[in-house]
């Protein structure tokens, strides 16, 4: 059922759907549960094809906005008013608008998942401000396919998207990689949804890619796993329990007078996911950490703590 379902959009895919990207929009749809009336399969954006946007707060597609797009940005808003989810992708090329505000912003955020396809912001000759891409979701892939690129638009300024970062990310993106198409390294994570979190995992690779954090608002998903491939997970309690072979911590550090017996412990250490506070013991150097690569504290407009401060931190820069 779901095959001729499918197969069905494709066929008419073909007849609606700039042959160019009628494939990229086959992709996008498939394994997905759609309702067909949701697809939006004229893929390019203009005054025609808007009367036929879905109404649907899912919505599949890849939705092209050029030069030939002979709608404002005030039209192009109310053409998608509705929608609230985009799976599939976005191309916004070649035009003058002065920005993207276009796609409906709500309470909750609209989200594009755009994983098979990507989400492009290019050679736009007036644009200035993509604010709108603080106030949307951006899911991606861990796969080499999906991309995000803002670039080549002569107006639009650097600094501002250095100052600001863009970056809203979901827990499903774990490959930044692609991001980095536009040169940036820096990741925002702030004014998140309450059930927003990161996995271990998830704050590691950031960390170990030296992504700058803007704003670390996140916190650490639930988990009570203790062991991740061959590191050991512990919360901390007191120096005294805390086990041996402890690699990755979770919770404020504290020692005290008298856990100076208890310091090799801290060797295996090599995240902390909370603060470190020596108080009053007699220890004379801090060796016993220097195995600690990053210390991060959550929910504060902080930047994580890198241990190791011979290493420059990135810089923001965009790619011409
Ligand atoms: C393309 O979309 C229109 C409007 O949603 C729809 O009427 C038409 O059947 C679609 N073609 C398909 C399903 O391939
Ligand atoms: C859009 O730009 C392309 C080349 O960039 C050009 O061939 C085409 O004529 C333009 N279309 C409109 C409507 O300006
Ligand atoms: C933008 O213009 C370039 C150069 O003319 C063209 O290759 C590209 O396909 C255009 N993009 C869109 C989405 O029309
Ligand atoms: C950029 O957009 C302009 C205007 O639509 C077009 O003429 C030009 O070919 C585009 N350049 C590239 C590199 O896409
Ligand atoms: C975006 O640009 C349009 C003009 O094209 C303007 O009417 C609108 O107010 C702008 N929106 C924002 C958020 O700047
Ligand atoms: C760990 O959490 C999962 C899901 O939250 C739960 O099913 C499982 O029983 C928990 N395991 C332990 C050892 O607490
Ligand atoms: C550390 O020692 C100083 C001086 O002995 C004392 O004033 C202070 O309260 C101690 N701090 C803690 C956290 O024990
Ligand atoms: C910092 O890290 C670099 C590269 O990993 C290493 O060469 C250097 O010795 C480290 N410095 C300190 C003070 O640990």
């Amino acid at each position: 059922m779901e095959l001729i379902l499918i197969s069905t959009i494709f066929f008419s895919s073909l007849i609606f759907c700039d042959a160019q990207y009628f494939p990229d929009l086959q992709k996008a749809l498939e394994g997905e549960q759609y309702d067909p009336d949701c697809v939006f399969n004229y893929t390019h954006v203009n005054s025609k094809s808007i009367k036929k946007f879905p109404k649907c707060d899912v919505v599949y597609g890849i939705l092209v906005i050029n030069n030939a797009t002979d709608l404002t940005v005030d039209q192009l808003l109310a053409g998608f008013s509705l929608m609230k989810h985009l799976k599939g992708g976005v191309r916004i090329e070649n035009t003058t608008f002065p920005n993207i505000s276009f796609f409906p912003i709500t309470s909750e955020f609209v989200d594009f998942s755009v994983k098979t396809y990507g989400f492009f912001v290019r050679n736009n000759s007036e644009l200035t401000n993509i604010g709108m891409l603080h106030k949307i979701w951006i899911y991606m892939n861990d796969n080499s396919e999906s991309v995000f690129r803002v670039e080549n638009n002569p107006k639009l300024d650097a600094k501002f998207m250095c100052d600001f970062g863009y970056l809203y990310m979901y827990t499903e993106i774990v490959e930044i990689q692609n991001v980095w198409t536009t040169g940036i390294k820096l990741a925002n994570f702030e004014n998140l949804h309450p059930d927003f979190c990161l996995t271990i995992e998830e704050m590691a690779f950031f960390l170990e890619n030296e992504i700058t954090f803007l704003n670390l608002q996140a916190k650490i998903c639930a988990d009570n796993r203790t062991k991740i491939n061959d590191n050991s997970i512990c919360n901390f309690e007191s120096m005294g329990k805390l086990p041996e072979n402890c690699n990755v911590m979770m919770g404020d550090l504290v020692v005290n007078p008298g856990d100076e017996a208890h310091f090799h412990k801290l060797e295996s250490v090599r995240y902390v996911f909370g603060s470190i506070a020596v108080q009053n013991t007699s220890l004379e150097n801090a060796d016993m950490l220097s195995n600690i690569r990053y210390i991060v504290q959550l929910n504060e407009f902080d930047h994580p703590k890198k241990t190791n401060h011979s290493l420059p931190r990135q810089q923001c820069k965009l790619v011409p």
